[in-house]
């Protein structure tokens, strides 16, 4: 009796260790997040503003500011972005594209792999799409999709279809929308996202990259017949036939059971 107690007791205590083990593994592999998946989510949509290797572009140094060890704040930041400035809010909450993972993945690359050091993940490289700019336009239309992409998916989505920033396959202004889509992305439009992207206003892109990609914009008009992508029903849907198909193989097994008892 008392041994069995005490293996009891043994086995109890064996089993709250491991327990615990489990739970503190579980702890710290949620903080830390993975930086792999952190390094493809920062070079779609971080290095636009802050260089693929975090050194800046638009946005801040990422490599030695000094709060960047409290990863609360780092998260914080990535999730909420910072009002009044050009660093948008990405959690689902603020209207962003990315998940909680997303963003605790984020922030381990951050933490892990933006010291100072290489970057994880190289920038993607882009194919030219095909594309026809409308007649009369001035740039070059498909070299504008690689600066598109390179650039401007990441707020306005591949397609134009909008996101952060707002949708581009439409109709425009005005009776020389060239001109008017080729000053909104010189100069930015203050007071949102929207950077000055001419190096002129402290952006990246030369003259001619400008023209280029406004012909692009020009030629996401509804009118050129590129639809925003729908998403593919097939996520539930298929949850709710695995599902039933399990609930039958159950039914069969029952039946089964009984009838083999039955008979014995
Ligand atoms: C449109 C440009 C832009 C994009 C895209 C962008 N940021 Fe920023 N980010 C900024 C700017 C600008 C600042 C500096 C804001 C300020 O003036 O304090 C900033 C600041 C930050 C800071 C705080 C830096 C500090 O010194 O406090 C973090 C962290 C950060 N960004 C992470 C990210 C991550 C992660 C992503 C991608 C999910 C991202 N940013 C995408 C523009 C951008
Ligand atoms: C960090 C996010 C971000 C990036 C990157 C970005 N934009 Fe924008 N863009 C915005 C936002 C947000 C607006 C809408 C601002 C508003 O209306 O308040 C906007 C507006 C625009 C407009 C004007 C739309 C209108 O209805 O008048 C054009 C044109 C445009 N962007 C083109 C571009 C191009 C071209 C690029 C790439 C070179 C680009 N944007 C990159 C966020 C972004």
């Amino acid at each position: 009796m008392r041994a069995g107690l005490r293996w009891a007791t043994g086995i109890t205590l064996v089993l709250v260790a491991l327990g615990g083990v489990g739970v503190g593994a579980g702890v710290a592999a949620h903080e830390i997040g993975d930086p792999e998946n952190g390094g493809r989510l920062f070079v779609e949509n971080c290095a636009v503003c802050h260089g693929v290797d975090g050194k800046g572009r638009f946005g801040a140094n990422l490599n030695d500011f000094p709060g960047i060890a409290i990863d609360a704040a780092l998260v914080e930041t990535i999730r909420n972005g910072i009002p009044g400035t050009r660093m948008p809010g990405w959690g689902q909450e603020a209207g962003g594209p990315l998940s909680e993972n997303d963003i605790e993945d984020l922030t381990a690359y951050i933490l892990v792999a933006l010291g100072g050091t290489e970057p994880l993940a190289p920038l993607p490289t882009y194919q030219p799409e095909p594309v026809v700019a409308p007649p009369g336009i001035p740039g070059d239309a498909a070299a504008g999709s690689l600066v598109y992409q390179a650039n401007c998916t990441v707020c306005h989505g591949a397609q134009g279809q909008g996101g952060i920033g707002g949708k581009l396959a439409r109709s425009w202004p005005g009776n020389d929308p060239a001109a008017y889509v080729v000053g909104v992305v010189s100069d930015g439009i203050p007071g949102s996202t929207m950077p000055a992207w001419l190096q002129a206003r402290g952006g990246p892109l030369t003259e001619t990259e400008i023209a280029d990609v406004g012909a692009y914009v020009l030629a996401l008009r509804p009118a050129a017949g590129i639809a925003a992508p729908t998403p593919a029903p097939d996520g539930p849907l298929s949850r709710g036939l695995s599902l039933t198909l399990l609930a039958l193989a159950g039914v069969l097994l029952a039946g089964g059971l009984l009838w083999y008892y039955r008979r014995a």
